[in-house]
């Protein structure tokens, strides 16, 4: 286990505030960071400096504001492509969030399929399946659904084993000629599994089957290289980042933001617009219709940055070794059940105990200052699946220590105590 030395951490907490605040008069101990992370003070001055010195619109004006407002913006676009390993910026594009950032894929795809073209056979079409792993939260469930009614297609699950790992033989045997495409998260938000992605990549290449990776709970967990992954989309939050809200990333290989239709029309995404013919920007501002969200962007550039600068290896080392030592003490609580035993696992604990609801967890917990996720998680179909309704979720971050993982078990023992 590898935990940071006592003298990094303090340095770290340090720069996040919200750390040293009291929730009903105890001290904070924030352990839902894969719900959101919290957001350095380095990032939230960055983003206020930007608002309160250096606002302006960008692509548009000829004004210094303008043109700096530019830089500052394409600059975090650059801090993003090599933080993922991409080969060059204009394979990153922002959106909102992991979850615009699959409708975005799912609806250009619909449309690829519905327009003439010699790519329409790259698109969804009638007929076309789709296959999601049973742990799919439903941010990679539902805009698919959306879109396999407009175009005639269908989903299709790919079955987890008992340990949570997806099943990989049993893909193997569900791909066929209908697979248009697999849609994954690489990094399960309930039970923790790390799939490694080039292992479901070379399954689905052998037939052409397009893959997409839903990073957003790998992106503290594990180094990105999507060039060496070889998937043709990657997609992740801001906001699990360290980085504001509202500001999250796309990236594609190969030739498809070139051949993917815009979804949205707007300023900025156009080359030139006429009432009779509208020509497109080239990629990625044919997918940024509209101002983007220039402050959030600068704040994802400084997160990075910020988690460049403590070591971002050591980081998810220290987050994953929390999660382990957490795991070990409350698996000896009688009663307590664990969900997810992959080999490689995040830096979460999803747990339940024998009879009583998750939420009553919670909320005993947050009375003793402990800040879990309890319920379903946005993952009803594996809740269905592992013939439960929730789980209580304690995830962890580079800024948590080793006596908070002690809090944590302290006051779940006390739960049960007060419960049963
Ligand atoms: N996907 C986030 C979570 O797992 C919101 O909590």
């Amino acid at each position: 286990m590898s935990f940071l030395s006592a003298a990094r951490l303090e340095k770290i907490r340090s720069d996040v505030t919200q750390l040293h605040i009291s929730i009903r008069d105890r001290n904070l101990v924030y352990l839902d960071n894969a719900a959101t992370t919290l957001k350095p003070k380095a990032v939230v001055d960055r983003v206020s400096q930007y608002y309160l010195n250096e606002t302006s619109n960008v692509h548009r004006g000829a004004h210094y504001l303008a043109e700096t407002g530019t830089v500052s913006y394409e600059t975090a676009r650059l801090t993003v492509a090599k933080f993922i390993s991409a080969e060059k910026s204009a394979e990153v594009v922002f959106t909102r969030g992991t979850t615009e950032s699959l409708n975005l894929i799912a609806q250009c795809l619909a449309l690829l399929g519905e327009l003439p073209g010699e790519h329409q056979a790259r698109g969804l079409r009638a007929g076309d399946e789709i296959l999601l792993p049973e742990f799919e939260h439903h941010s990679n469930i539902v805009p698919w659904q959306l879109v396999c009614e407009r175009a005639g297609a269908h989903l299709k699950t790919i079955p987890i084993t008992q340990a949570g790992e997806i099943d990989l033989e049993a893909m193997r045997r569900l791909i066929t000629a209908k697979t248009k495409l697999i849609s994954f998260s690489c990094c399960s938000n309930v039970l923790g599994t790390i799939t490694n992605v080039a292992d479901v990549v070379a399954i689905a290449k052998e037939s052409n089957v397009i893959v997409v990776v839903d990073a957003a709970q790998m992106i503290t967990a594990e180094e990105i290289k999507v060039q060496n992954w070889g998937a043709d989309f990657v997609v992740f939050s801001g906001h699990k980042l360290f980085a504001p809200f509202g500001i999250g990333v796309l990236w594609a290989g190969g030739d498809w933001l070139d051949v993917l239709p815009p979804y949205q029309g707007g300023g900025s995404m156009i080359d030139s617009v006429s009432f009779e013919k509208t020509t497109w920007a080239n990629a990625p501002q044919k997918f940024e219709a509209g101002t983007p969200n220039v402050g959030g962007a600068i704040g994802l550039g400084r997160a990075i940055e910020w988690f460049n600068d403590i070591g971002a290896q050591d980081a998810m080392a220290h987050a994953k070794a929390l999660s382990e030592a957490a795991r070990e003490q409350l698996s000896s609580i009688e009663g307590l059940r664990i969900y997810g035993e992959a080999r490689n696992r995040t830096s979460l604990v999803s747990f339940n105990l024998e009879g009583v609801h998750a939420s009553d967890v919670g909320t005993l917990l947050d009375q003793q200052g402990i800040a879990i996720r309890a319920g379903h998680h946005c993952c009803q179909p594996l809740m269905k699946r592992l013939g439960i309704s929730a789980t209580a979720r304690a995830s962890f971050s580079v800024y948590n220590s080793l006596s908070e993982v002690d809090a944590l078990f302290s006051a779940v023992k006390k739960a049960k105590e007060i419960l049963l």
